[in-house]
């Protein structure tokens, strides 16, 4: 059963309706993957491709028109709206270009969010393994610190710590260093790996950054709605 992928695409379509009338927009037309678990893999392709798109059927934020999503062998087409917040809240860890840290919380508070989605009150030890985080990626001495007060390369770094706090077994990240300098998105490329062996964490990023991709074990990209090797 282990052998099971952690993540599968089974003929994935999605349309979108064009908001003046113009001709619906194909983004998606029968794209397969599957995603081990504990591997790493990178999404290239143009913009308006389709990558953001697959990420959010991926961590359940949209459904396909047709086709089928399995998250752990589950069918997310049967999930209710209530049973797919669950899975987001579990098992699901999403970065993205722009970090959406909230900006009158401290570092501490924003990486503990992700928590109480799940529990009222984070228990201390999901506290305390935050906290490691935190630290393991250089941010222990800026605990208290606004995210105005961060550069943006120790920003995503919250938003990263952020994204695995709750364990989740996928973590989605959508152009995590698009915003970043270069020096930056490199230490952010770095730690993404890292956290991806270190943690077990599946991975699932997509970037347009050749350094980013290179760190990931798989690259594929998005072509005529497919997901093709890169
Ligand atoms: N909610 C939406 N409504 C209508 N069109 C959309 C919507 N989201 C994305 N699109 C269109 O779908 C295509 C793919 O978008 P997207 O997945 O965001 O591409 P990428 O992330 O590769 O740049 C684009 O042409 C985009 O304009
Ligand atoms: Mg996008």
């Amino acid at each position: 059963m282990s052998d099971a992928p952690l993540l599968e695409l089974r003929d994935v379509s999605k349309t979108y309706a064009a908001p003046d009338g113009s001709p619906p927009v194909s983004v998606l037309r029968g794209a397969n993957l599957a995603v081990a678990r504990g591997e790493s893999i990178a999404i290239t392709g143009p913009s308006g491709s389709g990558k953001t798109t697959i990420l959010n059927l991926m961590g359940t934020l949209d459904r396909p028109d047709a086709g089928q999503l399995l998250l752990g062998g589950r069918d997310l087409s049967r999930l209710s709206e209530r049973e797919l917040a669950e899975v987001r809240a579990t098992s699901i860890g999403f970065v993205f270009q722009s970090h959406h840290l909230l900006p009158h919380c401290t570092v501490r508070e924003n990486v503990l969010v992700p928590l109480l989605a799940r529990t009222s009150r984070p228990g201390a030890a999901a506290e305390a393994r935050a906290i490691v985080l935190l630290e393991r990626v250089g941010l222990g001495d800026r605990l208290d610190h606004l995210p105005g007060r961060l550069s943006g390369g120790e920003r995503q770094r919250v938003a990263l710590v952020r994204a695995l706090a709750n364990q989740p077994s996928l973590v989605l990240a959508d152009e995590p260093t698009g915003s970043l300098d270069r020096a930056s998105a490199a230490g952010i490329a770095t730690l993404l790996r890292e956290l991806n062996r270190e943690e077990g964490v599946t991975l699932v990023v997509v970037t347009h950054a050749p350094e980013l991709a290179r760190q990931m074990q798989r690259v594929l990209a998005v072509e005529d709605g497919r997901l093709v090797p890169a």
